[in-house]
């Protein structure tokens, strides 16, 4: 049986979602087919400050990068300096440069968007990315192919799933990074760096969302997640499992093109900032106070609680929270499974995540309040309607 929903719900009396229902998301299945145009007279949006292009081949695909630092770009001591290093310390030129065989693969166009590690990547900075994609992958006259992130690995998940919600044009982006710093001995990044351009260009990488490219192997952005602090082979997504892999350095799939059932698109062009959101861990005696000094600052819009089970030792807590008209997302802490929406729906604030982990609810949380979508409609409609078909 799925966990059900605890009796605290019923006895809410504020209807968070009732004050922001409609519009409904974006459906996921766009129409829109893309023209590619092969030239190099492009001329890129205001504002983007492309600092890396390759020499053209207009026989070769094209391939923008966005760079935002990451251990990919991070420079250690010394060749055995794996684990300490300075994150985001190489431009994107360089990175390019450290792999020549990408320009007998693609055009290669790249901007530094940032230069840090992952924890520093914020909302403001996923915006930008999200409404540069749009307008450079997703334009009628674009020219590109794909688009390649690269990431620290820490966070990588979210900007990958934020990406996935938001940038959907049939069009592959893919998220890289790597867990051994450019400097190192067996250095990663080079090989998931070619490795990603290979998977953008790839033509059966088209219709698939964003992908997670990493150690051969490619994930969808919706699922995958980082599961080990440390070892190459980090990403996964333990029970939808991965889209596909790399042999000899060429992509390949196990399914044909596919959408997670429970995605939700979001059309962000017009948005520029995301609400705050915070994740509460929940333990044994987790302290209701928590709850009451988030609440107490008023600039958080939504909480996303990491439940030991879904709501055990935290009840009260909730409920003092829930008459603040505050949304709150509940997820496991395990960080993998479901958590299933009630039969028929609720009023209350507390909503199922479903089968997205506490920090992508996160994500999905902010993108429904931001554009006003109704945050329930969102993380449960699609997984009620497949459990009990109403
Ligand atoms: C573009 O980026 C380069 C390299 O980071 C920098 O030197 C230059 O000032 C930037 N130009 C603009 C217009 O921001
Ligand atoms: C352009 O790319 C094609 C296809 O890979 C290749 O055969 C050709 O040699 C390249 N041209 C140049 C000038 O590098
Ligand atoms: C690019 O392709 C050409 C022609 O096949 C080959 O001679 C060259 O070694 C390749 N360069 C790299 C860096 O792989
Ligand atoms: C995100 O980081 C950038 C660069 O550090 C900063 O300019 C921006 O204000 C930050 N945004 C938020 C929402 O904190
Ligand atoms: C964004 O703003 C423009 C200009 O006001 C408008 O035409 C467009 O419909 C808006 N898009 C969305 C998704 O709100
Ligand atoms: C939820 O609220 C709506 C609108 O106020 C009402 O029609 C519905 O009966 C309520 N449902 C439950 C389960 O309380």
């Amino acid at each position: 049986m799925f966990p059900s929903i605890p009796t605290l719900v019923t006895a809410a009396t504020v209807l968070a979602s009732s004050a922001l229902a409609s519009p409904t998301p974006i459906p996921i299945a766009s129409s829109q087919v893309l023209s590619l145009v092969r030239r190099d007279n492009w001329t890129p949006p205001a504002g983007l400050n492309v600092t890396y292009q390759s020499e053209y081949n207009a026989s070769l695909p094209s391939t923008m990068i966005f760079a935002t630092g990451g251990t990919i770009a991070g420079r250690g001591s010394s060749s055995t300096a794996s684990g300490v290093y300075q994150a985001g310390s190489i431009g994107v030129g360089a990175l390019v440069d450290a792999v020549p065989e990408l320009l007998n693969v693609s055009n290669i166009y790249g901007v530094q968007i940032a230069n840090v590690g992952s924890p520093s990547i914020n909302s403001t900075i996923q915006l930008n990315m999200a409404q540069y994609a749009n307008k450079v992958l997703c334009a009628e006259d674009s020219i590109f192919d794909s688009l390649v992130i690269t990431h620290g690995t820490d966070t990588l998940e979210e900007t990958a799933f934020f990406m996935d919600l938001t940038v959907n044009c049939r069009k592959p982006v893919i998220i890289v990074g790597a867990m051994r710093p450019a400097t190192a001995l067996s250095a990663d990044g080079p090989a998931n760096l070619y490795a990603a351009v290979k998977t953008g260009v790839f033509p059966d990488s088209k219709d698939r969302g964003a992908l997670i490219v990493m150690n051969d192997r490619i994930g969808s952005a919706f699922y995958t997640q980082k599961t080990h602090v440390n070892y190459l082979d980090t990403f996964k997504a333990p029970e939808p499992g991965y889209l596909g892999g790399l042999f000899n350095n060429e992509p390949f799939y196990y399914y044909g093109p596919a959408t997670p059932k429970y995605k939700n698109t979001f059309d962000v062009t017009n948005v520029t900032s995301l609400p705050k959101v915070d994740i509460v861990y929940g333990h044994q005696e987790t302290d209701p106070r928590i709850f009451e000094s988030i609440v107490k600052y008023g600039d958080v819009k939504g909480i996303v609680l990491a439940s030991p089970n879904g709501g055990v030792g935290v009840d009260s807590a909730i409920t003092d929270t829930i008459s603040s008209g505050i949304p709150i997302v509940r997820h496991v802490r395990i960080n993998v499974g479901m958590i299933a929406p009630s039969e028929t729906p609720r009023n209350g604030s507390v909503i199922s995540s479903g089968l997205i982990n506490n920090q992508k609810s996160r994500i999905q949380l902010q993108l429904a309040l931001a554009t006003g979508a109704d945050p329930r409609a969102v993380f449960e409609d699609a997984l009620r309607e497949e459990l009990y078909g109403n």
